[in-house]
């Protein structure tokens, strides 16, 4: 079965962990995603895969902008949370600022990209969101991995 092997292959890459957020209708919306990628430098460009399924994917599309929230090791509980479809609001209680175009960016994350949706392209079951980044900052501290259907420490850190 070629889809079992591609699955053990994606098993077999390491990724960073993130959370992918938006607004739409002054509400905040958001989910656990690593199938996201730098895209090009000029213009900044990035992209995030997302499942027509998401509850998200529909207003990532509506509101145009979207903000990519890369996880520190210590967020793991966060990204828990963000993967649930049981959790009824995922925002609540979580510490979080607006970036300029709106989206929201939460708290102790090691960088954030803010970015507007640039195109939308429709790939398998997924949605390939490209979007140009409008602003974007950095902390200190170690990312939160993902490995082998797992979260990681990948013992590295930027001091
Ligand atoms: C580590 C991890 C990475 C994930 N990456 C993605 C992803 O890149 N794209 C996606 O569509 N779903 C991804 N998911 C699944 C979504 O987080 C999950 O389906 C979520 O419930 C969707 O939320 P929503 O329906 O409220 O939008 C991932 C889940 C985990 C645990």
């Amino acid at each position: 079965m070629i889809e079992a092997d591609f699955r053990a292959v994606m098993r077999r890459f390491p990724t960073g962990v993130t959370i992918v957020t938006t607004m739409l209708e002054g509400k905040p919306k958001g989910f656990t995603a690593n199938a996201f990628s730098s895209v090009s430098t000029e213009p900044p460009t990035v992209l995030v895969c997302v499942n027509r399924q998401a509850r998200t994917h529909p207003l990532i599309s509506a509101a145009g902008r979207f903000c990519v929230n890369v996880l520190r090791l210590e967020q793991q509980a966060l990204a828990e949370r963000f993967a649930s479809k049981a959790i009824e609001d995922p925002f609540a209680d979580v510490d979080m600022r607006f970036a300029t175009t709106g989206s929201p960016v939460l708290g102790g994350t090691l960088a954030y990209l803010d970015c507007e949706l640039a195109e939308e392209h429709s790939a398998g079951t997924h949605t390939i969101f490209l979007g140009t980044v409008i602003a974007c900052g950095v902390s200190d501290g170690a990312p939160l991995g993902y490995f082998n259907a797992g979260y990681r420490d990948f013992g590295c850190t930027i001091p």
